[in-house]
């Protein structure tokens, strides 16, 4: 089907505030192969594993320039702790911290404003043998890390986010065992990491206010990872149940862990990561991750994309609940869709954008957006079969070629204008 134009189809253009920041998001073990952690010999389901990944080790200056062709101005991405440091309190490897500021240089000279994720889903080995963040001495090693991390890059880093989404990080390492340690109902473990990360968390905000940057104003959140749980009938009690259960536990309690109340965090920022919803029938998640197919749930009303069910609706109303309870600017650090289905893709791009602007146009200050992802590439648990990348990259082919897709095109017309028609 042929992609509409992302001018407006009625004559009307929503803008954006000026200054606002468009980008695409990454984490190193999705794309950047050659990684020592404990997603290296990690087997997914469709047999694929983080190896060689996107090689953008390799290849991110090429990376960078397609940044260049899409237009953003903004771009997240992590830095591999396992990269940079064999033990507690060692030095930074010189090589590798060489190698992520030529890439940080490259960025700030292409005028795309890098956002670094310090912690994305992985930890250098020697921290996970010592039971990673269930251990508190972890808190340390970290605060350590970072603190030579920032001084090393004051000069190229403005915006620091800690932790991305601790919440499904130890969900799905300690209570529905998909991401190493693969533990299942461990729900000690799954509030001990959370609040060893908050404590984390809030030490770095403080290690990074503290060295400031060289480009001006440092900024420091973390990204939450925002899904309504609900029931599908709403007079089902059992499936109420567990709806108000998990929204207690990932929503809850994890966003006061890290933000107890307005004013008491060094963060300046919220991220808010947001794909959509998560509805249980007879207590089972009616979502593609769970098993159930795209057809059948679109036969029970549930629209999804191949991961969660679309609810752009809920991310205005997200948006505002959570800037009512941290009241920090938001940068809205992920939404995308995984679909090969590009029209589809385009629908919610488009239904999420214009909820993006109706919450900015209800007061909420919200800063940037940045697509997930800029590549297809590794999904954790689900290996390769998900494509979330405005780019593809062709798995086959030793060069790893990447293509801008059909959504790239309307992704770049939002970007150079600022707007998006609706
Ligand atoms: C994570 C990404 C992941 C994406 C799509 C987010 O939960 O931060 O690493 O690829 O969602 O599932």
């Amino acid at each position: 089907m042929p992609l509409t134009s992302p001018l407006a189809k009625n004559g009307k253009l929503l803008e954006f505030p000026h200054g606002f920041l468009w980008g695409t998001a990454t984490s190193p073990t999705q794309i950047e192969g050659h990684i020592d952690n404990e997603w290296t010999d990690f087997v997914a389901r469709d047999g694929g594993t983080c190896r060689i990944a996107c090689d953008s080790y390799h290849r991110y200056a090429e990376d960078i320039e397609w940044m260049g062709k899409l237009g953003v101005n903004a771009y997240r991405m992590g830095i591999e702790w396992s990269r940079l440091q064999s033990e507690a309190h060692g030095p930074l490897h010189r090589a590798e911290l060489a190698r992520y500021i030529d890439q940080l240089d490259r960025l700030n000279a292409a005028g795309i404003v890098p956002m670094i994720v310090l912690h994305h889903f992985s930890n250098p080995p020697w921290i996970n043998a010592l039971g990673g963040w269930t251990n508190p001495a972890t808190i340390p090693a970290f605060v350590d890390y970072v603190t030579k991390l920032v001084a090393a890059l004051r000069d190229h880093v403005r915006i620091w986010n800690t932790f991305n989404e601790p919440d499904t990080y130890a969900c799905c390492g300690f209570l529905i065992g998909e991401f190493p340690p693969l533990r299942k109902a461990r729900f000690h473990s799954f509030r001990a990491a959370i609040r060893h990360m908050a404590e984390a968390h809030e030490r770095v905000c403080r290690v990074i206010r503290a060295a400031g940057s060289s480009l001006g104003q440092v900024e420091v959140g973390f990204s939450k990872n925002w899904t309504y749980f609900q029931p599908y009938h709403k007079a089902s009690p059992w499936d109420a149940l567990i709806a108000a259960f998990t929204h207690s536990q990932l929503n809850s309690f994890v966003l006061k862990s890290f933000h107890s109340a307005p004013g008491k965090t060094a963060a300046t920022f919220l991220g808010v990561n947001y794909y959509g919803r998560i509805r249980f029938r007879n207590l089972q998640p009616l979502v593609p991750t769970f098993g159930f197919s795209t057809e059948e749930l679109a036969r029970l009303g549930v629209e999804c994309d191949d991961m969660l069910e679309r609810h752009p609706a809920g991310l205005e109303s997200a948006l505002s609940e959570m800037y009512q309870q941290c009241r920090l600017p938001i940068y809205l650090t992920e939404h995308g869709s995984s679909s090969t289905d590009e029209a589809f893709r385009e629908r919610d791009l488009r239904e999420n954008l214009a909820a993006l602007h109706r919450a900015i146009a209800g007061g909420v200050d919200v800063r940037g957006f940045y697509y997930w992802s800029l590549l297809d590439n590794f999904e954790w648990q689900f290996g390769y079969s998900k494509k979330f990348g405005l780019l593809s990259v062709d798995f086959n082919d030793a060069n790893l070629a990447r293509r801008m897709k059909p959504l790239a095109q309307i992704y770049r017309q939002v970007c150079l204008q600022n707007s998006i028609g609706h």
